[in-house]
């Protein structure tokens, strides 16, 4: 007896159909699984015939194939499970084979028959949307996040018997509440008020946020950099749904997700300074999602930026310039998205103390030069804001909090707002992604500004990137203010922002 069942592979942040085909026929017992299976689903062969025993149905003592096709489709992971054990149940008669013409199947089953949650419902979901299936089977605690696509009856489960009662006809379960995305963050976020003093970077944190630029903080240690970049998420724009969903399919697949419904907060992402190539920007033998991805629509931060190695930082400069990260193993070919705001954060001196005045600084100067130069790699090339982080003075510490987070988002909607007026069927969201085309398009100066900036250049200590990127991070100056044109000031403030201590002028 032969029986198909529907259900997906992951591949990347895609999916792509399988059929389960099982068949059951007179021979030694046996059972084998074939179709490029990894050791995940082919150890699935163990924990199917148990599950089958433990919920009661009969595993047929006979020669059992089961074939996972299209065979050149990887097949990884656990999530075949369900699948498996529903193709033997109808190919030995057990359920009716018809009701699974409708249905995909996915989860993972334990050995007692129990439905394990499973990565990537988000996309398996939408996989069966796009086929035209009807009705999805998955684990219970994947059920909001799959029913968040329309159109797809979920049926979210606990234990195999439940799957095999519904295909045999028994009522599904209640279609899972699927998690609406909100207008804006909710509470719970650390706020910008309670960082006191600071004002320069706390000014930067809003041109950052508002025109998405990168940001390298530097201060001595314990200065508050750490608690600067972790209050981003707090003044970006709320996410779009598109960008939600986007979100949740990358975290899912990465296995971060716990399953309720639609992540609706930025993603901030602060990977530790030991972290490899591939772990940031996405690898292995399958290959997943890296940090980068993860931070997609939010903030990546790298905390002691000197420290990290220098082909990790490598590794981010294409992701850092075209939003995606493409991974090649083998003959496989993933595309995850890598559109991030980066924030980075160093202190002045391998001891940190060098901005605190005084004798106190014990860097010699073979340690400070080896500083420099590795911070002025290529990764430094590609920040427009460069900001000092200063102690907040003892008044400061002691005075009232500083301005609220939403306070500041405020300002920051409004900036992003005449962004995407300007940048309407560009194909791009705000100032930070500009090319020099269309910042040579889209951005007006004032006469007195154009002549600032051609003295600046003629000087000699901008670069043809660093013009371009003045110009960005000035137009963003000026859409805060709410100015058509940028102005001197903004062309001045811009220069500024980017030149401290001299390190941007030397990077571009
Ligand atoms: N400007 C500030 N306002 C209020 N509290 C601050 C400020 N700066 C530091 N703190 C306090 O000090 C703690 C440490 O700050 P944080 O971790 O942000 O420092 P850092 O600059 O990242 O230091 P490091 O260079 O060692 O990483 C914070 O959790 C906070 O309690
Ligand atoms: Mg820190």
């Amino acid at each position: 007896m032969l029986a198909r069942v529907k259900t997906f592979a992951v591949d990347g942040l895609d999916t792509r159909r399988v059929w389960v085909e099982v068949d059951i026929r007179a021979g030694l017992p046996a059972f084998s699984v074939v179709g490029l299976a990894d050791a995940a689903v082919r150890e699935s062969r163990e924990r199917v015939r148990a599950a089958l025993l433990n919920s009661g149905f009969e595993f047929p003592m006979r020669r059992i194939t089961a074939s996972l096709a299209p065979a050149d489709v990887h097949k990884v992971g656990p999530g075949f499970d369900l699948a498996l054990a529903c193709g033997i149940l109808a190919a030995s008669g057990q359920v009716p084979r018809a009701p699974l013409e409708d249905f995909a199947l996915f989860g993972e089953l334990s050995l007692g028959g129990e439905l394990r949650p499973v990565r990537g419902a988000l996309a398996i979901a939408e996989g069966a949307r796009r086929e035209g299936l009807s009705s999805l089977i998955l684990p219970r605690e994947r059920a909001a996040e799959a029913a968040l696509v329309e159109g797809l009856s979920v049926a979210g489960l606990d234990t195999l018997r439940a799957v095999g009662d519904l295909l045999a006809g028994g009522e599904p379960p209640p279609q899972p509440v699927a998690a609406r995305p909100r207008d804006a963050p909710g509470g719970g976020e650390p706020d910008l008020a309670d960082v006191r003093g600071g004002a320069l970077a706390r000014e930067a944190l809003e041109y950052a946020a508002a025109g998405g630029h990168n940001l390298l903080l530097e201060g001595a240690p314990g200065t508050g950099k750490t608690m600067l970049a972790r209050r981003m998420p707090s003044i970006l724009p709320p996410l779009a749904r598109e960008e939600a969903f986007e979100v949740t399919r990358i975290h899912s697949i990465a296995g971060l997700h716990r399953g309720d419904g639609l992540i609706v907060r930025r993603p901030f992402r602060a990977p530790h300074h030991a972290i490899s190539a591939s772990g940031l920007v996405g690898g292995g033998s399958t290959p997943t999602p890296g940090e980068a991805s993860l931070a997609h629509h939010g903030v990546l931060f790298l905390d002691e930026l000197s420290e990290f190695a220098r082909p990790s930082l490598e590794a981010l400069r294409q992701p850092l310039e075209d939003g995606h990260a493409t991974v090649v193993r083998g003959q496989r070919c993933s595309v995850f998205p890598t559109r991030f705001l980066l924030i980075a954060a160093t202190n002045p001196c391998p001891c940190g103390m060098a901005t605190l005045g005084g004798d106190r600084c014990a860097c010699t100067e073979a340690d400070l030069a080896r500083h420099r130069r590795r911070l002025s790699g290529p990764l430094l090339d590609r920040l427009d804001l460069l900001v000092p982080v200063d102690r907040p003075a003892a008044a400061e510490l002691a005075g009232p909090p500083g301005e609220a987070s939403d306070r500041v988002r405020a300002r920051v909607l409004a900036a992003r707002d005449r962004q995407s007026a300007r940048l309407a069927g560009t194909g791009i969201a705000c100032n930070g992604q500009m090319e020099a085309r269309h910042v040579r398009a889209l951005v007006r100066l004032a006469p007195e500004a154009r002549r600032l900036l051609t003295a600046a250049y003629a000087r000699g200590t901008l670069s043809a990137r660093g013009h371009h990127r003045v110009l960005r991070v000035a137009r963003t100056l000026a859409d805060l203010a709410g100015a058509e044109r940028v102005a001197a000031g903004h062309v001045l403030k811009a220069l500024a922002l980017r030149g401290y201590a001299g390190r941007g002028e030397a990077a571009a």
